[in-house]
């Protein structure tokens, strides 16, 4: 049977696949936001991020203590010019665009935002083009897709 416990080990699995492959793409500097963090996926590859999502379930099972911050991505309670590297994998369809936009801007400090989103083989230009348009005003350094399993169209901004 297909348990709550063989879908969270799968989704780890898929999840960690495709991470390894985004972070052989881009180098995190500090200090990293994990924007919609979710159960810390990411965290199983690197260190002291700051860890922010709506679910409390989730950010409890995020690795290590300190950095969980329990918040909307769309109203960041950081100041301006925050992190170097921000990351939000797989959550900006759950977001309001147009404000997580002005988020990413105001908190990243000259440094680069990877914005990811599911996609398939079928639909991976389409999704593609989704992803970028809201970030036409920042310089799109890099775009590629990531996972086997489990795919997503990646973009790698940089504020202007
Ligand atoms: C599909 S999961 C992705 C989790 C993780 N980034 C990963 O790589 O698997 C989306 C996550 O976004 C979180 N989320 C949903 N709405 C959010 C919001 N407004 N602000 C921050 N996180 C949110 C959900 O609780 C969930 O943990």
């Amino acid at each position: 049977m297909f348990t709550g416990k063989i879908y969270s080990g799968w989704m780890e699995d898929s999840q960690g696949e495709k991470i390894k492959e985004i972070l052989k793409n881009v180098r995190p500097q500090k200090r990293v936001l994990d924007i919609g963090c979710g159960p810390g996926f990411l965290e199983n590859f690197i260190s002291d991020s700051f860890m922010v999502d709506t679910d409390l379930e989730n950010l409890k099972k995020a690795k290590g203590e300190g950095n969980k911050v329990l918040a909307d991505g769309s109203h960041l309670p950081f100041k301006d010019k925050s992190f170097k590297t921000i990351f939000c994998i797989d959550t900006i369809h759950l977001l309001d665009t147009e404000k997580i936009k002005e988020e990413i801007k105001r908190v990243l400090r000259g440094g680069t935002a990877v914005i990811t989103a599911f996609c398939n083989e079928y639909n991976k230009s389409e999704k593609m083009s989704k992803l970028r348009e809201p970030f036409e005003d920042f310089n799109i350094e890099r775009e590629f897709f990531a996972g086997k399993r489990e795919m997503d169209a990646v973009i790698v901004v940089r504020n202007n």
